[in-house]
């Protein structure tokens, strides 16, 4: 079986790949709007504080599984758990994954295909409303049908599988991705009054901040963006050669992640505020980025229709390469678990998730739901049940952790201890403070509330 299994054609390839699933709607629309919430540069430094003592570790752990095993999620957990305490009982956790995958792909389609329709719309300019066109076109048949173009398209490039599928739309579309980003940014600091945004953006408010809820909201938004929690890192490191430096890759990984989430809010915030749209921010929610955004590229003019169609096919390169790391998730456990070829799987999953997908084009609120059920509990869950495998269950992670790499023992063991003591302990905490009000937000869609 490991033998016929694909593999990455390069090392940059994987990498791309790898930062190309991390990089995506979480670092932009997500990230803004988050950050909107928890009040600017303190929830940005709580999110770094995350990524770099949960995220990363946790990263290192799925990158470990995966290419030790060869393995999509479930074969992964059974291989490494054989022999072990609790033995294959952890394939349920390999469960949990696929099953998160079909929650946050589901949405995630929707949002995606939101950013399509913008694009196109950038381009023939924006309406006068915003916020009225934002609630005509965020639910209902329209939200669908983008929803279902967005996911044929991920359909299709899983389907050319890994070499010829995924990684050679990703060293496109990453690379694409970062000039934009870093283009738009230096554009929006030549407006007048965009120095409001930085201030916005950089200063710290920590009184603020120190809530329990914007912790828990910092951790959940460090679990989605870096692509934690639910096996798409170990399923991508699978297709791995037992050469790569994968402490290392890691590290470029979530490093590349932080940087476009916080060079996103460096062309966000300052377009918004030069142009006076504060108030937009201050009830910020899903959809801040889509009304907020076009307002703003409406009043510029020409430059506007530029600029917003960079802007939103920024977002949709992103999207694509991070709902194709959804997708291999979801496909690869149908490789795996049934038999199933390549181009049967992709078909069918792709299918199954885009049906799922209707509640979410249904409406918003289900969809704000659905996100915070996917975060709060399954990618926070599956990254503490992650780190307690790893840094208890598995047996000498250390050695696989660390073949092919040029860090040495120390590291690995301080890497372990973080998996063993502080990373459950932190998970554990944020796990009691999410969960009851998730639960309640699903109990009040349900209550119709
Ligand atoms: N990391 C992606 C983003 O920020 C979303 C994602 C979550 C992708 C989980 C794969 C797995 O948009």
């Amino acid at each position: 079986m490991a033998g016929s299994r694909e593999q990455w054609n390069t090392k940059a390839g994987f990498l791309l790949a790898a930062v190309g699933s991390a990089v995506g709607l979480g670092n932009m629309w997500r990230f803004s709007y988050m950050t909107a919430e928890g009040g600017g540069a303190a929830f940005v430094a709580l999110y770094l504080g995350f990524t770099a003592v949960v995220g990363l570790p946790i990263m290192l752990a799925e990158l470990t599984l995966g290419r030790g095993s060869g393995r999509s999620p479930i074969g992964a957990l059974a291989h490494f758990a054989s022999g072990r305490a609790g033995g294959d009982a952890w394939k349920g956790l390999g469960i949990v994954f696929v099953a998160a995958g079909f929650l946050i792909l589901s949405y995630y389609g929707v949002i995606a295909g939101w950013t399509v329709r913008y694009a196109g719309e950038a381009l023939l300019g924006f309406g006068a409303d915003p916020g009225a066109h934002f609630g005509e076109i965020s639910a209902g048949w329209d939200a669908f049908g983008f929803h279902l173009a967005f996911m044929a398209a991920t359909v299709a490039i899983v389907y050319g599988g890994v070499g010829a599928g995924i990684e050679r739309v990703s060293l496109v579309a990453m690379p694409a991705l970062f000039l934009l980003v870093i283009g738009i940014a230096v554009y929006a600091a030549t407006l007048d009054g965009s120095t409001a945004g930085y201030e916005y953006y950089l200063n710290a408010d920590f009184a603020n901040v120190l809530s329990t809820k914007v912790m828990v909201d910092a951790a959940g938004q460090a679990f989605f963006s870096l692509s934690l929690g639910m096996g798409a890192m170990l399923t991508y490191a699978s297709y791995l050669g037992r050469d790569n430096d994968l402490p290392s890759e890691s590290l470029i990984i979530a490093a590349s992640d932080f940087g476009v989430a916080f060079v996103a809010g460096l062309m966000v915030f300052p377009l918004i505020f030069a142009l006076g749209l504060q108030g937009d921010v201050g009830d910020s929610t899903i959809g801040a980025l889509f009304v907020a955004l076009p307002k703003a590229f409406a009043s510029m003019g020409f430059a506007g229709r530029v600029v917003g169609f960079l802007f939103f096919l920024a977002l949709v390169f992103g999207a694509l390469t991070s709902a194709i790391s959804l997708l291999e998730v979801l496909v690869s456990a149908g490789m795996d678990g049934f038999g199933w070829e390549r181009a049967r799987s992709a078909v069918v999953m792709g299918a199954a998730v885009t049906a799922l997908g209707g509640a979410s084009a249904w409406s918003t609120d289900i969809l704000g739901v659905i996100d915070a059920v996917a975060l709060n509990l399954f990618l926070v869950g599956g990254g503490l049940a992650l780190a307690v495998f790893v840094g208890w269950v598995m047996r000498d992670p250390v050695a696989e952790a660390g073949s092919g790499s040029r860090w040495g023992r120390f590291w690995l063991a301080c890497w372990r201890n973080l998996l063993r003591f502080a990373v459950p302990a932190v998970l554990v905490w944020v796990l009691a403070n999410g969960v009851p009000p998730t639960l309640q937000s699903v109990a009040d869609l349900l209550g119709g509330s």
